[in-house]
């Protein structure tokens, strides 16, 4: 027996969650409604499809007053699943991050702090992401491949798309020549697995890995040789590789091949970074040159203050050395510290590349590179969205740099771990960036400095 669905008019939008639904309040008990396609302000009719935990889940049947921070989706239907945030206002959509801001250290830390959240005038707020990773559809009567998102809302299941409002413009001219090449081919559905579509700003060009889930390159009947023919130079390089259908995401067990340049490079404070296919990169590249100039202001009114420069500045989950590099005139001494394989071979040379000669770099995990924090007394870290793994907060309270630099994209564990931190480090300088428009992501700068 299906079980029927709660309707519920004129319900008015109050929040929004952290997520990215906007939230109501149920009128009998008061439990948080999450609903996708809304927005705080909105009047509308709704219809409430699950419930889980404390939570109930609902799709918008009719807005019936619209907010005053709605606005049209670029994306028509699909935005639901390419970023669902393409009904918010710009502004809004900087408020409602400078609020979770706010609310995230006064829940998790005990503080207030008022960061802004800054965007330049000028930049685009779509067409920037420099990276996407697709999965496949195809259709069952015309039996062509699209590319495939996850529905949201109540209906499940995948949708089919060709590309992104939020994707680098080239990424998108590429994953087209993929689907082209494709739908030539009369490939079985299940070989394909993955198309991740990687862009330089800097080469204004892509690289793409192509992993299939079968390991059976004659599945795939793409020879080598028509992939080599589509090189040009936006399509810079391809990979082929395997991930067995039952490994989640697309963790690689066997590359085919690589075919023309499968190393990306990017500039940033006027550094370039060179990086692999598979390695970290920061998203959206043009605004970080931001960030940076706001690090290094910060750190040099602490320098001024204290009357010299740092001896030892540890970069900790540092890619391929892209803070460590670039905030070289602070310290006497690099060190990095990175999990990623093969991370070193690019860091060492972009370190090279850079003029530095005094830089050591780790490939580990942070918490077993305990040795490393001693003695260093500027502490980069920019973590994963999970925050810093807790012996390594335990080791920084432990070694007390002096200055901290946190950098972080999501500012909920940054909050718990300065809430570790703030018995011995004051907060000298704060910020937000919307480096990830449109979709409910914020980075958070915090610059602390020993009590
Ligand atoms: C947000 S990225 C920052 C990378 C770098 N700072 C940059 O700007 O390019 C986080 C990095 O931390 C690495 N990482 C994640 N957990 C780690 C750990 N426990 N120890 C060391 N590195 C880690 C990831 O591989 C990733 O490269």
């Amino acid at each position: 027996m299906t079980k029927k669905k709660e309707l519920i008019e004129n319900i008015k939008v109050t929040d929004i969650a952290y997520k990215g639904h906007a939230v109501a309040r149920h009128p009998k008990d008061g439990r948080e409604i999450h609903i996708l396609g809304a927005v705080p302000g909105d009047l509308l009719d709704i219809e409430i499809y699950k419930r889980v935990k404390d939570i109930y889940y609902a799709d918008v049947l009719e807005v019936k007053a619209p907010s005053k921070c709605r606005t049209e989706p670029k994306e028509g239907e699909v935005y639901m699943s390419t970023s669902p945030w393409q009904i918010f206002d710009f502004d809004c959509e900087n408020k409602f991050k400078k609020d979770f801001v706010k609310k995230f250290f006064r829940e998790h830390a005990d503080i207030e702090i008022d960061s802004e959240i800054f965007f330049p005038e000028g930049f685009d707020i779509y067409g920037y992401r420099n990276k996407i990773e697709y999965g496949f559809w195809k259709d069952k009567e015309t039996g062509k491949y699209s590319f495939s998102f996850f529905r949201r809302g109540s209906s499940r299941g995948k949708i089919p798309v060709t590309e992104s409002a939020l994707n680098h413009p080239k990424i998108n001219e590429i994953g087209k020549r993929f689907l082209d090449k494709i739908n030539e081919k009369n490939i079985e559905f299940g070989v394909l697995k993955y198309l991740i579509l990687r862009y330089s700003y800097f080469t204004d060009s892509v690289v793409a890995e192509l992993i299939i889930q079968k390991d059976d390159f004659d599945a795939l009947q793409i020879s080598k040789e028509e992939f080599e023919a589509m090189l040009d130079d936006t399509l810079q390089g391809i990979v082929l590789s395997y991930s067995p259908e039952n490994t989640p995401g697309a963790r690689v067990e066997k590359v085919y091949f690589s075919l023309g340049n499968t190393d990306l490079k990017d500039k940033i404070a006027g550094n370039i970074f060179k990086y692999r296919y598979d390695h970290f990169f920061q998203v959206y590249v043009p605004l970080f040159d931001f960030v940076f100039d706001d690090m290094s202001r910060a750190l040099f009114a602490l320098q001024k203050a204290r009357g010299k420069s740092w001896d030892i500045l540890l970069d900790a989950f540092a890619g391929v050395g892209v803070f460590g590099i670039a905030l070289r005139e602070f310290a006497t001494q690099i060190r990095a510290i990175e999990i990623s394989p093969e991370t070193y071979k690019y860091a060492k040379e972009n370190a090279k590349a850079a003029g530095i000669d005094n830089y050591e770099f780790i490939e580990t995990n942070t918490d077993r590179a305990l040795d490393y924090f001693a003695g260093a007394d500027l502490l980069v870290l920019d973590p994963p969205r999970a925050g810093v793994p807790k012996d390594t907060i335990k080791t920084i309270l432990e070694e007390k740099p002096e200055t901290i630099v946190y950098l972080s994209c999501n500012p909920k564990t940054q909050a718990m771990d300065y809430n570790w931190l703030k018995n011995d480090y004051e907060i000298v300088f704060s910020k937000g960036y919307n480096l990830f428009p449109r979709t409910p992501h914020i980075e958070h700068l915090m610059v602390l400095n020993k009590k």
